[in-house]
């Protein structure tokens, strides 16, 4: 039960509908061309759903940020979207002006119409209440012309702007099937997860990681923690393994003693669920070379995790029965370096857990490895994954709740 209305709690036959997605996608530098449409693909549910309830569909999103390269108008996106619809999208270059409410008004049931990129206004940025939002052009207009916001942009739920939570303050207001079912998963996992649980965390940066391992093992959520990626080297080097000039200057961007010390007191107070590598892969002449701890420390980089941590992680997920990963193991695009990755994702494809994956790198390694349709739920969360990981709480979803409890 999620405490936010959903398309259930509607009915949409010959309604205009606001529904805003995350459309913001991986742009070709120079033919700004898309190269990816996998999160347009994870909408389609609640678009057709829309269509053959016999809604119009009026369709807001982003893509890039003002004064960004691939800040860009919305007409590629719409042909995007024809294209996997089977279906035409009619794109308007306006976002709330006459020529937008008269595309608006001119729809018929089935229609489905993209407006502009919401970013061109200038105030779609500003992080406001969901009331002080309602009272700009865009909110005030596009209400008094559709019937039902529908907000199905869980990757940027974490974002306090106007298109996103604005409407929320003064219509009807609902998730769509992708926000739905994200929230709907990721609490499960976090909060009602079958166990024994088991976290990965990996990739790039660790600082947020430390919050989200730290609130989680307290509050007794999770039975193992497995550290790889810059997240298990900075957890290494805070419990005191000086890891050489160049590893310890690829976390310097992030670290600071207070966090040293915070990871330190997780280590001993939560220590037995933590797994670290007790072997690594470091990149020696361009060549792969497993080093053990007592190696250290090194003059190489630490690109993976060694042969023997990959055997006792890929154990420990076996064993589980929820699995949540966040961050590939090493520098998995290089294939001296992919192993660790590799074998450990496999293992969690492979295993009968409920799997849940997200990040754009996790992603990107699953799809590499031919993995990515053997996880139960791949979330689009980027940045609002991480939050909602976190324990906090995400501006959209909190609109969300607000604007039921209001009708
Ligand atoms: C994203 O891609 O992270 C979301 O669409 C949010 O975009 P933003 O990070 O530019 O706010
Ligand atoms: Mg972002």
């Amino acid at each position: 039960m999620v405490d936010f209305n959903t398309l259930d709690d509607f009915d949409f036959e010959g309604k205009t509908v606001l529904l805003r997605v995350d459309f913001n996608l991986p742009l070709d530098k120079e033919t700004l061309d898309i190269l990816d449409t996998t999160r347009m693909k994870r909408t389609l549910p609640t678009i057709k759903e829309l269509i053959e309830k016999n809604a119009k569909v009026v369709i807001l999103a982003h893509q890039g940020r003002p004064g960004s390269w691939d800040f860009i108008s919305l007409d590629k996106h719409a042909e995007a979207l024809s294209e996997l619809l089977g279906k035409e999208v009619k794109f308007v270059d306006d976002i709330c002006g006459e020529k937008a409410i008269e595309a608006i008004k001119s729809m018929k049931p089935g229609d489905v119409l993209m407006l502009d990129n919401v970013r061109k206004l200038p105030y779609e940025m500003e992080k406001k209440s969901a009331e002080e939002h309602a009272k700009t052009e865009l909110v005030q207009r596009l209400s008094k012309v559709a019937d039902v916001f529908v907000n199905d942009a869980f990757s940027a739920a974490h974002r306090k702007q106007c298109s996103l939570i604005g409407f929320t303050a003064v219509m009807p207001s609902c998730a769509g099937r992708l926000m739905e079912k994200e929230v709907t998963t990721l609490e499960k996992v976090l909060k009602n997860p079958e166990r024994p649980n088991v976290f990965i965390f990996g990739g790039a940066k660790y600082s947020d990681v430390v919050k989200t391992i730290e609130r989680t093992l307290d509050e007794g959520k999770v039975d193992g923690v497995i550290l790889t990626g810059l997240p298990g080297n900075a957890f290494l080097k805070a419990k005191g393994y000086n890891l050489g000039k160049v590893n310890e200057e690829n976390l310097a961007e992030e670290w600071n003693d207070e966090l040293g010390e915070k990871m330190k007191e997780i280590v001993e107070k939560h220590g037995d669920k933590i797994h670290l590598p007790t072997d690594l892969a470091v990149e020696e002449d361009g060549k792969r070379k497993e080093i053990g701890m007592e190696d250290l420390p090194t003059e190489y980089s630490i690109y993976d995790i060694g042969e023997r941590t990959i055997s006792r992680f890929a154990e420990i997920v076996r064993n589980a029965k929820t699995i949540f990963v966040s961050g590939p193991c090493g520098v998995f695009e290089k294939d001296e370096f992919a192993k660790g990755t590799r074998e450990l994702f496999k293992a969690v494809a492979d295993s009968d857990a409920f799997s849940v994956a997200g990040g754009g790198h996790t992603i990107a390694a699953l799809d590499k490895f031919g993995l990515l349709e053997r996880i139960s739920h791949v979330s689009t969360g980027g940045g609002s994954l991480e939050r909602f990981m976190m324990g906090e709480k995400l501006p959209v979803i909190e609109a969300l709740k607000e604007a039921k409890s209001r009708r």
